[in-house]
């Protein structure tokens, strides 16, 4: 079998068009959809992620503020930036990138960002709701995900769903959004026995666990959709959770890093700022 790409370049530039026109209004009634994004100390993971935040917030038309700190941030300089731009009225969006430099509790200052401003869906509020299925902002990568699915035309609800990564970031809501979409889910982590077999039982497989090329041909149903949300940088270029190669042989669709996942939760991230400012 030769699987289908999932082009997320293409779909996420087509998300991003369409959030330029969904901001047309707003910008007309006053209200430029505005975007914070905070960045402590000097991750070159981080910095090459917030450019290309930075630069699709131009591409859609949303306004955004860069907000570079140094890596010896203390926690509540960090909570006072938070507080200002919970205040400020032309940001309806606060994005703090992540990872933090030690000594920073994620969990307090991602929960000092006011909910309707929590555009990466982290929030426990945010979090809560999407537990219940109720609308809310939810996380970009899995949303993205989500999108790509739907897009493409693919079946979630009855189907299995198989999840290695249990991050609060992917793994996690990723499951949430799979199970309020009727699928079957299992989530998987480091320590689970006999990961291939049950990875080989998935109509959807998600590969969130940071090692590159991790996931092989035989742990592919055939015929199973591959959502590869990886980026692993290594002596040969940026490459994802799965072994491309070999996967394509088996897969019925397959999404390609880069190009891939990446580019959907930048889009996704455009769709719940301006979901944010429309209020
Ligand atoms: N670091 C890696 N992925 C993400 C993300 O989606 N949001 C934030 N804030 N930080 C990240």
């Amino acid at each position: 079998m030769n699987a289908k790409l999932i082009d997320g370049k293409r779909i996420a530039d087509d998300i991003i068009e369409n959030c330029a026109r969904r901001i047309d209004p707003l910008k007309s009634a006053g209200k430029t959809p505005g975007l914070a994004v905070i960045m402590v100390g000097e991750n070159p993971a981080s910095q090459v992620y917030v450019r290309n935040k930075v630069r699709a917030c131009e591409k859609a038309g949303v306004y955004s503020e860069m907000h570079h700190m140094s890596a010896d941030t203390d926690e509540k300089t960090l909570l006072k930036k938070i507080a200002s731009l919970n205040e400020a009225e032309k940001i309806h969006g606060i994005l703090l990138q992540l990872p933090l430099p030690t000594g920073i509790d994620n969990e307090k200052v991602l929960a000092a960002i006011n909910p309707q401003k929590d555009v990466d869906g982290f929030h426990p509020f945010n979090i809560g709701r999407l537990c219940s299925g109720l609308p809310a902002l939810w996380p970009c990568t899995p949303s993205g995900c989500m999108e790509m699915l739907r897009r493409t035309g693919i079946p979630v609800a009855g189907g299995r769903a198989v999840i290695i990564g249990r991050s609060n970031i992917v793994g996690k809501p990723m499951a949430l959004m799979l199970i309020n979409a009727g699928a079957t889910v299992t989530v998987c982590n480091s320590q689970t026995v006999d990961l291939p077999a049950i990875a080989g039982e998935a109509d959807i497989l998600v590969a969130a666990v940071g090692r590159a090329n991790f996931i092989s041909a035989e742990m592919i149903k055939p015929g199973a959709v591959v959502l590869d949300v990886g980026i692993n940088r290594t002596p040969d270029g940026l490459v994802g959770d799965v072994n491309f190669n070999e996967a394509r042989t088996v897969a019925g669709h397959i999404t390609p890093v880069p190009g891939g996942v990446g580019p959907m939760t930048v889009a996704m991230l455009i769709s719940n700022t301006v979901q944010a400012a429309a209020g």
